[in-house]
């Protein structure tokens, strides 16, 4: 048994605010279990049968949603200057307590997951995890061979910081193919800046087995089916 407010259950059920969702406890349509209830402190369970009058109203504890990020946001919840992929996210997906996992560049574009499990976005970006990230880079310079062997060996930051082994793949003239398992900051970028290259476009185009799904424009969400989280 998990309880919770009524006004937080209607506002994740509905998609609303909780604001909308206490305008909504007063009309008096919402029934728990056949009672009916107006108080938005009043705490339900989770599996309880929630109704707005007759309309069976369906709550779910946690929502992934994918996104095709665009360039120019930035992968935060809020920032007072610049718009975040929170910003861009269609009303019907917004709750509280959404974050992006895990971080790419305001210029990368490409597959983002968005979430309110914490301990789901933990398990995604922990190091420990291993997934694989995988991008395409256009970059400045065509690559050789012997980046193909640096990456494959592990690159040496700037800073000296150790990277793991990662996979470099040429897939046409000054672009690459790059997957790694971790996420250290501006990681890409600056792997290649330890072989002399610049990254002029970077796109993220899978997180495990999950590709950026096609029908997700850039700038559009959607929720992920189980089958593709299960892909991770
Ligand atoms: N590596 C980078 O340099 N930037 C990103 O956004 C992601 C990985």
């Amino acid at each position: 048994m998990s309880l919770i407010r009524i006004d937080k259950y209607l506002s994740v059920a509905c998609g609303t605010s909780r604001t909308d969702a206490k305008q909504l406890l007063k009309t008096g349509a919402i029934t728990a279990d056949g009672i009916k209830i107006t108080k938005a402190d009043t705490k339900v369970d989770e599996s309880a049968c929630v109704k707005n009058g007759d309309s069976l109203l369906v709550y779910k504890r946690y929502i992934y949603i994918a996104m095709n990020k665009p360039s120019g946001v930035l992968s935060a919840c809020n920032d007072k200057r610049v718009k975040t992929v929170i910003d861009l996210l269609p009303e019907e997906l917004k709750r509280e307590g959404l974050f992006p996992v895990g971080r790419l560049d305001k210029d990368t574009t490409g597959l983002l997951i968005i979430t309110d499990d914490g301990d789901f976005g933990h398990r995604i970006i922990s190091p420990k995890s291993g997934i694989e990230k995988c991008y395409l880079a256009g970059l400045d310079g065509d690559i050789t061979d012997e980046d193909v062997a640096a990456f494959c060996k592990g690159i040496i930051l700037a800073d000296g910081e150790e990277c793991k082994p990662a996979l470099l793949e040429r897939v046409g003239e000054g672009k690459a193919r790059v997957t790694i398992s971790e996420g250290k900051y501006h990681q890409i970028k600056r792997m290649f800046g330890t072989r002399g290259l610049g990254v002029v476009t970077l796109h993220r185009l899978s997180i495990g087995g999950l590709l950026l799904p096609e029908d997700i424009p850039a700038g559009g969400a959607r929720e992920l089916k189980n089958e593709e989280l299960g892909a991770i």
